[in-house]
């Protein structure tokens, strides 16, 4: 299938790793092209280098970073079609899961919405008047399960998600009348970094449950988290969606929110 995605320009926040590092790989596939955003490029983004893709690095809790990025794009390409604010969860500093509503402190309260709301707002505000100039323009902001259940882990960032999630249908109200789509994909547990690093959520999930990375990673979350599939997703099966909603042959999909969750989410 021919996504129609040669040529157009993409700003891919959390570019480096995990789902943004698939979203890129997939754009660029796609023959799109792509400014990566994320604090440092990494190797594997790096491995990708080409006159496709340019890596802007900065720090999303910089107000000024969001606008940064999308300037840098419409300089290096001339345009802006598609914004994937894919960054997101821990802010910096921080790990997760974090366990109890007692636990967070303002300040966490604070940094996570940042990081996960306020950043967005900033991307899409910066984006809006060049996408409003583009034939297929498409917003795919990444959120998670955790927006549509909450629960006694991470209420920051599950009210966060939720906060987005909302905003996004806020958004596509406001602007698919302009021709510009916003949808959102919202992802249960994905083996990235953030699940499988040293000391990431796999390590502070066999801490609390006696058990150890690997076990957590090969079957012990997908079974405390009742994941359909057995398993947890992968960035790719994430990023394959994203691009299906960044490309216009998503032209009548605005204001949806995909899970792609193993099976997660058990209501209908
Ligand atoms: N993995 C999951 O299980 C899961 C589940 C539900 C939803 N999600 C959502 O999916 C999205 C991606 O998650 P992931 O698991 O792929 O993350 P990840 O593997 O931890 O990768 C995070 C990416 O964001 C960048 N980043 C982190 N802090 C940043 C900052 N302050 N400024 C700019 N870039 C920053 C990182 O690069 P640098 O460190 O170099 O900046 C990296 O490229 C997030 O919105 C997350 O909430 C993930």
């Amino acid at each position: 299938m021919d996504m129609g995605l040669t040529g157009r320009v993409a700003v891919v926040t959390g570019a480096s790793k995990g789902i943004g590092l698939a979203v890129v790989r997939t754009l660029l596939d796609e023959g799109a092209r792509v400014v990566a955003v994320s604090r440092k490029p990494g190797a594997e983004l790096d491995a990708l280098a080409g006159p496709n893709l340019v890596h802007v690095p900065a720090d999303l809790m910089d107000p000024d970073a969001p606008a940064r990025a999308v300037e840098q794009a419409v300089e290096a390409f001339g345009r802006l079609d598609v914004l994937v604010n894919n960054a997101g969860g821990p802010p910096p500093g921080a790990v997760m899961p974090r366990f109890g509503f007692m636990t967070l402190a303002d300040d966490d309260w604070r940094d996570v919405f940042e990081f996960n709301v306020v950043a967005v707002v900033r991307a899409v505000r910066a984006a809006i008047p060049h996408l409003l100039k583009s034939d297929a323009a498409s917003v795919v902001n990444v959120s998670s399960v955790n927006a549509r259940r909450p629960g006694p882990m991470n209420f920051d960032y599950n009210a966060a998600k939720a906060a987005l999630t909302n905003l996004t249908k806020g958004l596509s109200e406001e602007y698919a009348p302009q021709g510009v789509r916003v949808n959102t994909v919202s992802p249960g547990p994905v083996r990235t970094p953030w699940w499988t690093d040293e000391g990431g959520a796999a390590d502070i999930i066999a801490g609390a449950t006696g058990s150890d990375r690997d076990a957590v990673l090969d079957g012990g979350a997908a079974e405390m988290m009742s994941l359909t599939t057995g398993r947890l997703s992968e960035p790719q099966e994430v990023a394959d969606v994203v691009v299906l909603l960044a490309s216009p042959r998503s032209a009548s999909t605005t204001g949806a929110d995909f899970a792609v969750d193993s099976g997660f989410l058990k209501e209908v």
